[in-house]
């Protein structure tokens, strides 16, 4: 299935097209404009340059391979992270991996106006984002030589994309609203069948043998990722879940779960009641009309309960935002 194509385009780069797989379900990259690319892309790591950048491309990697190593709690090269979880267990293949929050183009999206912070992030911002709130930790310095190899990295993945033009996988695949709210009790279910085998039954995940980091990443719990993440948002999760998990069963573009066990098992996962977290040390988004509708802290902007935004149903939520004439964001 990896029929990979290598189109030299610069000196340092080429596209690495993967070959379709198939009768995919399109992503949200879809309803652009501009013609998206049919296939997904990944990069070829022996095309990094071997000179200083490529030095610093390489570092990049393997800070999103073996983050905790690296710099986690007991990190070799710095202490950062609040715990042992690495950047590529949820950007999987390390960024690369098509509807895996997939970051080869994010080079080209920065400095960009994110609405959870209220202001314009660069792009070392954003990596200091997923530092402190699914790592739990204190943010890199902007000039440190970790940030610097991320964001060369970053650079190199995107001189395999093609400019300005969306592409498979680019964005994770979308779920289907069902007309019911997302259903916890039955996630816990779905859980215990597809899940608790590797990520454990209370969620703990699966330590390595040293236990410098996990082989399955724990999924609640003080060490695992806090409320202000993403992955914390259902719908944002069960996006993710559809293509990604079980690791051994789902294929890019290929799910393994229905749409509403995705957002069942998310919201079994998220559920606060049960399950702990690290807590963050601040809430989110200063213009309440830019606040995601699947976000569980208050303020809203409408009437909807806390409840409601955060298992659904959410068509009624989308309707309404639509009605007001603002951007219902999820
Ligand atoms: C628990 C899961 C998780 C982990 C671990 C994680 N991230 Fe993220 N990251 C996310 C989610 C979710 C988003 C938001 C994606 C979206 O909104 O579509 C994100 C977004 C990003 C973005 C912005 C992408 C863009 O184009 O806007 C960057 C860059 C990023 N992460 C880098 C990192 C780095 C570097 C690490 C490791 C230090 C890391 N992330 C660890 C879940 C995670
Ligand atoms: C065969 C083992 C396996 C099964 C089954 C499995 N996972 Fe995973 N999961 C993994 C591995 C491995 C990773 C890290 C992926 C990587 O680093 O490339 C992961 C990562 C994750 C992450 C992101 C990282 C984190 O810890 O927050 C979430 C969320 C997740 N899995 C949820 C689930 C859910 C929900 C199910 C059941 C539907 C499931 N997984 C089933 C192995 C598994």
């Amino acid at each position: 299935m990896r029929n990979l194509i290598v189109i030299g385009l610069a000196s340092i780069s080429g596209f690495a097209i993967i070959s379709s797989c198939g009768s995919a379900v399109e992503g949200k990259s879809a309803k652009a404009t501009t013609p998206a690319v049919e296939q997904m892309i990944t990069a070829d790591t022996a095309l990094i340059p071997h000179d200083q950048f490529g030095e610093s491309v390489r570092y990049g990697r393997e800070l999103m391979m073996n983050t905790a190593v690296l710099i986690g709690p007991d990190g070799s090269a710095g202490k950062y992270l609040g715990n042992k979880m690495n950047c590529t267990n949820c950007h999987q293949d390390a960024g690369t991996k098509a509807f895996s929050f997939n970051l080869m183009a994010s080079h080209d999206h920065y400095p960009q106006y994110r609405g959870r912070e209220g202001k314009v992030l660069t792009l070392a911002e954003r990596v200091n984002n997923c530092v402190t709130r699914p790592h739990n930790g204190k943010p890199l310095p902007l000039d440190s030589k970790e940030m610097v190899a991320f964001l060369s990295y970053f650079k190199w993945l995107s001189t395999f994309v093609p400019k300005n033009q969306p592409f498979k996988g680019a964005k994770n695949l979308t779920v289907t609203f069902p007309d019911i709210a997302a259903n916890p009790q039955h996630g816990q279910l779905l859980y215990q069948e597809n899940c608790s085998r590797c990520h454990g039954p209370n969620g703990e995940g699966q330590w390595n043998a040293d236990k410098s980091t996990y082989v399955y990443p724990p999924l609640w719990g003080a060490t695992a990722y806090q409320p202000g993440s993403s992955m914390h948002r259902v719908i944002k999760q069960a996006e993710w879940l559809k293509n990604n998990m079980p690791y051994d069963k789902a294929l890019p573009g290929k799910p393994f779960l229905t749409d509403q066990e995705a957002l069942d098992i998310a919201a079994f996962v998220n559920n606060d009641a049960i399950h702990p977290r690290p807590n963050p040390k601040s809430f989110d988004y200063p213009h309440i009309v830019e606040k995601a509708i699947d976000y569980d802290h208050g303020p809203f902007a409408d009437t909807f309960s806390v409840a409601q935004h955060k298992y659904g149903p959410y068509q009624p939520i989308i309707s309404y935002w639509k009605e007001k004439g603002w951007k219902a964001v999820y």
